[in-house]
């Protein structure tokens, strides 16, 4: 496995190449960044793994300086996963003049959820997953369905501009205790640890609930948010979606999300359960 850090070694190394995988990544990988790798391999080669702490995507106030960097230890799991090429450029070489021309998702995806409390956090990555396609120019390209909104994004810059680009998703890997897993769960204190998976039990509480026939699904999210907020969670929404628009379910809507966002202390989690409306018997 090769590491690069510039635009020119990765260029040179990917001459000629038609059939690329690409996991894009911010690194501190786990074994969920390591199950898209997987995902990857099955779809193309080389396997090429982006490792960049994005500066485009962190709020002011948010967690850019603090966010885990661990780049050898990255490479280690990315080389025994049988990933082809690293790309791990500095700020510099992303960015070597100020990023003003920038991507802009629609407001209906970048103003909802998560951009509703993160302001310019989806155009952050919308640009920076732009650049980093321009310059594998993947065959494929992978995310994971625990930043869903994330990949709403994605599959619609996809589409909207006409990339030649599949874009897979994988599936959420979660800890023993069902504790999604996250670069961000390294901030987690020992009793903020035992609390997290609070947030996932209540997500699946209002999945079961609906299918088990309830409709109610205001009350069902109001009621969940309120359990977590009796726990000491600061809740920034829990909401019932359609999957495939992520906007508001109507009554064709066979598939639905529910996705929550909350903070334990100063640490925000974000998880999400896709279902479908199967109709009983
Ligand atoms: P990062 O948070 O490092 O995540 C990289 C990819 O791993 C994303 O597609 C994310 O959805 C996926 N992922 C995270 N946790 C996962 C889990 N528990 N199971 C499966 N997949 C998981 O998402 C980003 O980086 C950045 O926004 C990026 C797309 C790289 C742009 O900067």
């Amino acid at each position: 496995m090769r590491v690069v850090h510039t635009v020119a070694e990765l260029r040179a190394a990917l001459a000629g190449q038609t059939g690329t995988a690409l996991v894009p990544t911010m690194g501190n990988l786990h074994a969920g960044h390591m199950s898209l790798v997987e995902l990857a391999k099955r779809h193309g080669r080389p396997v090429v793994a982006s490792i960049f702490v994005n500066p485009l995507q962190f709020g002011a106030g948010e967690d850019f300086e603090r966010y885990p960097r661990t780049l050898a230890a990255d490479c280690e799991k990315l080389a025994a996963a049988g990933c082809d090429l690293v790309f791990a450029p500095d700020v510099a070489e992303m960015y070597p003049v100020p990023q003003t021309f920038t991507v802009q998702p629609p407001a209906s995806l970048a103003n909802d959820l998560c951009g509703a409390f993160r302001p310019g956090h989806f155009s952050g990555v919308a640009t920076v997953v732009l650049k980093l396609f321009n310059l594998v120019q993947p065959r494929v390209a992978v995310f994971g369905k625990k930043d869903f909104q994330q990949l709403q994004v994605i599959r619609e810059l996809v589409r909207q501009f006409n990339l030649p680009i599949d874009i897979l998703a994988g599936g959420t890997l979660r800890e023993a205790d069902g504790l999604a897993m996250s670069s961000r769960n390294a901030y987690l204190g020992a009793s903020e640890r035992i609390q997290a998976p609070h947030l996932q039990r209540e997500l699946a509480a209002i999945v079961a609930a609906v299918q088990a026939g309830e409709r109610e699904f205001e009350a069902l999210c109001a009621t969940a948010g309120r359990h977590l907020r009796m726990a000491g969670w600061r809740v920034d929404y829990i909401a019932l979606r359609d999957a495939a628009t992520l906007q508001a379910p109507t009554p064709d809507s066979t598939r639905l999300v529910v996705l929550g966002a909350a903070w334990l202390g100063s640490t925000r989690l974000i998880d999400n359960l896709d279902f479908g409306l199967g109709h009983p018997a």
